[in-house]
């Protein structure tokens, strides 16, 4: 079979891959504990499963749904905004719901960015990023997100010239794998960036409600922010629906529309019950509890990692340790926990800057997280 001249450049996903590995492993009998995932283990609340049952009985539920997403989602979106953020949002020009946030963030990208385009993703950052911009045919460019400037983007370190290329920038904080938050000031400075060059930034806020330290903020909430940013939801991780595939994008109208397009000739909406419970998730918030448990699994892994003589930060946020692998190289350090029953990530996953990092995820529950990281302390660190 001859394929799309497109595959040469588009590697598996490195998820995919590392779950493939893992399933031949088990399949060959090896007892391997996996760290790497990030697939939240806390059961959605019973009152969201209730209300997703309850109208899945009802006929009118099995219908097409609206392309935009239903009024009571949008309407529900716009009022968190404005009880969260303090920033109003019209449920009919500026929200955009989505079948989850993955594949919104990659059909943003088909929708603005054309072969040539500059895309700049985090470095670390969420793989998709990346894909996106080799879907659309743009060159991915990282930025770093150097330890010494506490995780966060320095878009003024940006050449000149590839910033004159600039189409598309992707931002996430509350940060995934470093756990950082982004004070007010700093998408201040991105917006103020963004608006410099004429580009559009895509602030990634799957982890907005997991939160152990200070208040995650919007770029939408900045001076001049609702002019070039598009934020991106999910309730894959707040809610743990992450198996219902429902997620917003909030912000730049043209570029909703424009995104809507896209969509639209591609999938056909979100199943009825399932926004019905996005809705009701949003009425409440998801729960200290759920915070709670968290943060007890973070303090947790911080101390048992560090009494093993790794060296992590304590996250503020989301639900990663981003661990400095000993010997410097993520990739073989992974490779040897592998051999030692324990499946991280390598921060090569993120981005290549990245490699001196791995990865650890705290979607497991405390006795997993301890058998997996006494595992870990016996990995023989590859010379
Ligand atoms: C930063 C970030 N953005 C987006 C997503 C995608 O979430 P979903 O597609 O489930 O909404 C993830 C998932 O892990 C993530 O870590």
């Amino acid at each position: 079979m001859r394929f799309a001249e497109r595959m040469a450049a588009l590697p598996p996903y490195v998820f995919d891959a590392i779950g493939r590995e893992l399933a031949r492993r088990r399949a060959a009998g090896e007892d391997i504990i996996d760290l790497g995932i990030s697939d939240p283990d806390i059961p959605p609340a019973p009152r969201l499963v209730e209300r997703l049952t309850a109208e899945a009985h009802r006929e009118a539920s099995h219908r097409y749904p609206p392309y935009q997403g239903t009024y009571a989602l949008r309407e529900a979106v716009a009022a968190w905004y404005r009880r969260r953020f303090q920033v109003s949002v019209d449920p009919d020009r500026d929200v955009l719901i989505t079948q989850g946030s993955k594949e919104a963030l990659v059909h943003l990208a088909l929708a603005v960015v054309n072969p040539g385009d500059v895309v700049l993703v985090p470095d670390p950052g969420y793989p998709a990023y990346a894909m996106a911009a080799w879907l659309s045919g743009a060159t991915p460019v990282s930025v770093p997100l150097a330890a010494e400037r506490g995780f966060l983007a320095d878009l003024e370190a940006v050449p000149r010239d590839v910033a004159r290329r600039v189409r598309l920038v992707y931002l996430n904080y509350p940060n995934n794998p470093t756990g950082r938050v982004a004070p007010p000031e700093a998408w201040q400075a991105w917006v103020d960036w963004c608006r410099a060059y004429d580009v559009l930034l895509v602030a990634d806020l799957a982890y907005v409600d997991i939160v152990y330290a200070g208040r995650a903020t919007s770029a939408l909430g900045a001076r001049g922010g609702r002019t070039v940013t598009v934020e991106s939801l999910t309730w894959s991780k707040s809610y743990s629906m992450q198996g219902w595939r429902v997620g917003a994008l909030v912000g730049q109208p043209d570029v909703l529309s424009a995104i809507r397009r896209v969509e639209s000739n591609i999938n056909a909406g979100v199943f009825l019950p399932i926004q019905a419970a996005a809705t009701e998730a949003l009425a409440g918030d998801p729960g200290e509890a759920v915070v709670s448990r968290y943060r007890d699994r973070r303090d947790f892994a911080v101390g048992r990692l560090r009494s093993l003589g790794f060296r992590v930060g304590a996250p503020e946020a989301a639900v990663y340790c981003w661990v400095e692998a000993p010997g410097g190289d993520g990739d073989r350090f992974a490779a040897a926990a592998l051999d030692a029953g324990v499946a991280v990530t390598p921060g090569s996953a993120f981005g290549p800057l990245s490699r001196p990092y791995f990865r650890i995820s705290l979607t497991h529950g405390l006795k997993e997280l301890d058998r997996g990281l006494a595992r870990l302390g016996r990995v023989a660190v590859p010379v």
